[in-house]
């Protein structure tokens, strides 16, 4: 019923839109060879909420990270997707409202959120567009 479609064509290795699915934002961020790097190299086992990036990804699009931009601690907007804003000490996202850090996989790293970032239901529809919902 209320799925959202973003073509992810246009979206530039290291940068991220801002959508909105079921009237709260989503992010879509294109990880650059670096970024994915970082998040290969965190041992999973000493995450707060255990996911390696493979797992937050799609096959064939591992450089697509999508997520809810919501804070799992108490729901605010986390700054690092949009131009020029702060990502945080982990390069992935950060929530100024309690100072929680998320990697480039926005896995929770520091900070009291309890989980990551949420990866929604999704699929890719075709080569450039994803299906929300
Ligand atoms: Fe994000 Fe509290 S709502 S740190």
């Amino acid at each position: 019923e209320s799925s959202t479609e973003v073509d992810v064509s246009a979206i530039q290795p290291g940068q991220a839109i801002k959508a909105v699915f079921r009237k709260q934002p989503l992010f879509v961020r294109r990880l650059t060879p670096a970024e994915i790097e970082a998040a290969n190299k965190i041992d999973v086992g000493s995450l707060r909420d255990p996911q390696t990036l493979e797992e937050r990804t799609k096959e064939g699009h591992g450089d697509v990270l999508v997520t809810m931009g919501v804070c799992t601690h108490l729901g605010c907007v986390p700054l690092g997707a949009a131009e020029g804003e702060v990502k945080g000490e982990f390069g992935g996202y950060f929530c100024p409202c309690h100072g929680s850090h998320y990697d480039t996989a926005a896995r929770i790293l520091k900070g009291p959120a309890p989980k990551n970032l949420e990866v929604p239901e999704y699929e890719f529809t075709s080569d450039t567009v994803i299906k929300v919902g």
